[in-house]
């Protein structure tokens, strides 16, 4: 689709010669990480700051045109890729940190950092930052509070809206917010960074955040443990939640998934003997905390096989059976991500009747499941699965529904799951939701077909 010669005439007017039209070019920014999702634009632009991110804003809403917000580009719900045609608006060119406020363990940064360089930032300034997943060196600061991105510490910590302590914004109008002092109370009426946090792009084009950080825990200790049943982990999850204060991730990986991570990447089996469910956990604080891990474990029944790893490189090899299974798993085709949260008295009825539901459905598609148990987040993604068919992701947010779950734990709403949002919200709340947008957005120029389903 070539671009109209006066749009990119005013497209370059702000941002000089960064516009990418030339079709191959385009390509890598409209196709998402998995494969699932792919789309097309005529153009990506690149602005370097907050001012040409608003002189962008304002040609497209004067030309009709929408925008896609984009940062690392790797959501998982089809919410930064232009499926209709959308002008991609890649924030990979915002860099840059200000110096961290050591005082106050609080940074400012531009929307392109990554979630890897932030981590660095924090580190290097005697502080740490409270959210990490596992696309750290891809994501943006930008895309992970555009989209309330979770991961592995939010038992500890929160999400990515606990941390955040303001915004800098261009909204759908052109106009620019910036809200950056960072003052920890601050109550002066509607919380906007709140409200944009997780908004997927709809409200506004997020180009700086300020970050609030957390002591660090240098003192490190992992363990894998292999359990007898589902119940049994589910179980140990609840006691090492309550007897480890030190607690910064817990996680569920069945033993098919490591099977898989295990033959693709070539990794031995961490086991000799088969356990059907395992629980990945870190502890992390300020002396060692070795001991107190192993008798938190020592104290839990049902437990077949535990190994602990204090080094980082021991740690490191016991993450990648986790951090890995996203890589493996896309090696069988582009899967469907059904990223959902449930209470913690149904989660164990939800993962044994999962499998059964997609089987139904589709008697060949495979169902893995994993995720940030300590927080009731299970990630179930389906393989085998044409990428448009979405019966089985219907079937399972259904389900979620019935159970009093979420169908968006961490990954939001996006293209994907909009046709649900339903299920998780009430008409009520997308009427609120539909005169927010059009506050903020009055020609509906940001990411306009995701999250919110037309009225
Ligand atoms: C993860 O935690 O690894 C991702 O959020 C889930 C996924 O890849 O489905
Ligand atoms: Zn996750």
């Amino acid at each position: 689709m070539p671009i109209d010669p006066t749009l990119a005439f005013r497209l370059r007017e702000v941002v000089g010669a960064q516009v990418l039209v030339d079709p191959e070019l385009v390509a890598s920014y409209t196709a998402d990480w998995t494969g699932r999702f792919r789309g097309h634009t005529a153009a990506v632009v690149f602005p370097a700051s907050t001012e040409e991110a608003a002189g962008v804003v304002q040609v497209c809403r004067e030309s009709g045109v929408a925008i896609v917000p984009q940062g690392g580009n790797t959501g998982l719900v089809g919410g930064g890729v232009p499926l209709h045609g959308e002008v991609v608006l890649n924030m990979g060119r915002l860099g840059g940190s200000e110096p961290v406020d050591r005082a106050g363990g609080q940074v400012t940064a531009g929307a392109g950092v990554t979630l890897a360089g932030i981590q660095e930032v924090a580190a290097e300034s005697g502080w740490s930052y409270g959210v990490d997943f596992s696309s750290r060196a891809s994501a943006t600061t930008g895309g992970s509070v555009a989209t309330n991105a979770g991961g592995i510490r939010v038992l500890r910590y929160g999400d990515t809206r606990a941390q955040l302590l303001g915004v800098e914004a261009v909204l759908g109008t052109g106009a620019v917010i910036s809200h950056l002092a960072g003052l920890v109370k601050d109550n002066t009426g509607y919380d906007l960074s709140g409200l944009i946090c997780g908004s997927e792009g709809t409200l506004a084009v997020v180009t700086r955040v300020r970050l609030r950080l957390v002591p660090p825990a240098p003192e490190r200790a992992a363990a894998l443990i292999a359990l007898r049943n589902l119940d049994a982990a589910l179980g140990t999850a609840a006691v090492l939640r309550r007897s480890l204060p030190q607690l910064e991730a817990c996680e569920i990986i069945f033993t098919p998934g490591i099977d898989l991570v295990c033959s693709v990447f070539g990794l031995r089996r961490p086991f000799l003997r088969p356990s059907p469910v395992n629980l990945l956990i870190e502890v992390a604080d300020r002396v060692d905390p070795t001991d107190i891990l192993i008798e938190a474990i020592g104290s839990a029944e049902h437990v077949i096989d535990t190994i602990v790893a204090t080094d980082s490189p021991r740690r490191a090899e016991l993450w990648r059976y986790r951090e890995e299974l996203t890589a493996a798993i896309n090696t069988l085709g582009p899967p469907h991500k059904l990223d959902v949260t449930l209470p913690t008295t149904s989660l164990a009825g939800f993962i044994d009747a999962v499998p059964d539901v997609v089987s139904t459905i589709e008697p060949t598609a495979s169902t893995w499941l994993f995720g940030h148990v300590g927080d009731g987040n299970i990630h179930v993604n389906v393989t085998g699965l044409r990428t448009d068919d979405d019966r089985v992701d219907g079937a399972v947010f259904e389900l979620v529904a019935r159970l009093g779950g979420s169908i968006s734990a961490e990954h939001g709403i996006g293209s994907a799951k909009r046709r649900w949002l339903h299920l998780s919200r009430s008409a009520a709340e997308q009427t609120a939701f539909r005169a927010l947008k059009r506050a903020l957005d009055p020609d509906g120029i940001l990411n306009p077909h995701v999250l919110i389903p037309d009225a």
